[in-house]
């Protein structure tokens, strides 16, 4: 019983203690996180209440950068009788200040600071057997450098601008603001990227409106530093082309070159059109020759056959003049019943001569030669008769001597008629002049079937 109350009095005691202790010294706790800008200096504070520390107490601090993977020691201090230590990422870059620490600030230098720096500080500050610790948070920022502004292409709606700037930390915020330090509704194009060391560069592009926009400005925020930067432009009215001064004479010479172009094509179309107008008319022309030439070519034809023609009816009306002429000599003709081959009769009119089958006891009367004559002779002057001959094409039509007459009706039978005999003469259609046998030109394909005889005693 009296043991398990001594080890109760020994626990209140050392509490006790401790209490004792603690009230002597205490860490004004940190404003957590400590925003440090990056590459620059920063400083952590780890800052005692008291301002003065007795010589005779024993001192150690210990800045430890608590990482997930590992505790680095950024620095230790272990008083005056061991050298301090430091991780080698801090070489020459932490510092204790000594003059302060006996002076209570135990706060810690560090210079040109990593983003790997970032990170929970804990602050371990041994003072005799007084010990206490704090832990803060180094938070990095960078201000990136001014936005440059810069002036791109000059369309004929605005003017294209980009927005650069690099070494931010972290993520920045790009604005573009209209000259009233408005955020512009219009439409940007804005890219953040992180370059191989961790920060930012930011790169923004707009374009401007003529008219509208004749100030603007890039603005890039850093939130957690509450830190922007913010570039302006102010754009002339001579750069947008709508009201440029060399806009005007631009137009003018445009509108000049248009029209050039514009009276050069109607030119070329004119000439164009001309030349296809010429050479539609070489073709009409050439057309028109053609038939010109085809038109004379049948005109020539018909006007052969014309030609032709006349010259065949001329012919027609000479033959007819002649006929109607020696019809004017026309006598008539009566056949004479005492003159005659057996075998031919002729008709009461004495006008009509036809062969005639005889009886067997005559034929023998009947050789020679089937002729007939006519009653009349003429010793002089013109003397014309027609004789129809029908379809036959063996005849012999002409004139004898009187003495070849007297002959005929002597002998009754003739054989041939040597001399003192004129006669046209066809056989199977063909003409004959008899008694010289020589052949008569004929028309071809014509047929004759009314022989016209001219006996002309005048020639
Ligand atoms: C502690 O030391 C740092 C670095 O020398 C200094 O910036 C800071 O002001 C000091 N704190 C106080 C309370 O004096
Ligand atoms: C530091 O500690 C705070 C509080 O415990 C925590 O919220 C934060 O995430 C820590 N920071 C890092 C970098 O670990
Ligand atoms: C940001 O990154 C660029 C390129 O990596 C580097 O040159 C520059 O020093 C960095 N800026 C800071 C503040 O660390």
């Amino acid at each position: 019983m009296s043991s398990s109350s001594t080890t109760v009095c020994i626990l209140i005691f050392l509490q006790i203690s401790h209490v004792l202790t603690a009230g002597r010294f205490a860490i004004i706790p940190p404003e957590n996180p400590i925003v440090g800008f990056l590459g620059k200096e920063v400083i952590l504070p780890c800052q005692l209440t008291t301002s003065s520390i007795p010589e005779s107490t024993s001192m150690q601090v210990q800045w430890i950068l608590d990482k997930s993977s590992e505790k680095i020691d950024v620095k230790s201090y272990y008083g005056g009788n061991r050298p301090e230590t430091q991780d080698n990422r801090y070489q020459g870059r932490a510092e204790l200040s000594r003059i302060d620490l006996s002076k209570g600030n135990m706060s810690l230098i560090l210079k040109k600071t990593h983003l790997s720096d970032q990170g929970n500080y804990t602050c371990m500050v041994f003072l005799g057997d007084w010990y206490e610790e704090v832990v803060v948070e180094l938070v990095l920022a960078a201000k990136g450098t001014e936005p440059t502004i810069a002036l791109v292409d000059c369309h004929c709606w605005g003017i294209g601008l980009t927005c650069s700037s690099n070494s931010w930390y972290p993520k920045p915020k790009a604005f573009w603001l209209d000259s009233e330090g408005k955020v512009r509704s219009k439409q940007s194009d804005t890219t953040i990227t992180e370059t191989k060391t961790g920060n930012f560069s930011v790169s923004s592009s707009i374009t401007t409106e003529s008219g509208i926009d004749h100030e603007v400005s890039c603005k890039i925020i850093n939130e957690l530093l509450e830190l922007e930067s913010e570039s302006r432009i102010l754009i002339s009215d001579a750069l947008y082309p709508a009201t440029s001064p060399w806009l005007a004479p631009f137009l003018i010479i445009l509108l000049i070159f248009i029209c050039l172009l514009v009276g050069a094509g109607y030119k070329v179309r004119q000439s164009y059109q001309k030349i296809s107008e010429c050479e539609k008319q070489k073709n009409e022309v050439q057309a028109d020759r053609n038939h010109v030439m085809e038109a004379i070519e049948t005109e020539k034809c018909t006007g052969q056959a014309n030609v032709w023609g006349l010259e065949h009816r001329l012919g027609n009306l000479c033959n007819e003049l002649e006929v109607r002429r020696a019809q004017e000599y026309a006598v008539a003709v009566t056949l004479d019943s005492y003159y005659k081959h057996p075998e031919i009769s002729i008709s009461e009119d004495k006008e009509r001569a036809s062969l005639q089958t005889l009886p067997p006891e005559k034929e023998e009367t009947a050789l020679g030669t089937q002729i007939f004559v006519g009653k009349e002779g003429y010793v002089a002057g013109k003397h014309y008769w027609e004789v129809e001959v029908g379809e036959r094409l063996d005849w012999e039509l002409g004139v004898l001597t009187q003495a070849e007459r007297d002959k005929l009706q002597e002998e009754k039978v003739v054989k041939s008629f040597q001399e003192g005999c004129w006669a046209l003469k066809s056989s199977q259609g063909k003409f004959f002049s008899s008694p010289c046998e020589k052949e008569i030109e004929k028309k071809p394909h014509l047929s004759y079937s009314v022989i016209g005889l001219l006996l002309d005693q005048e020639k």
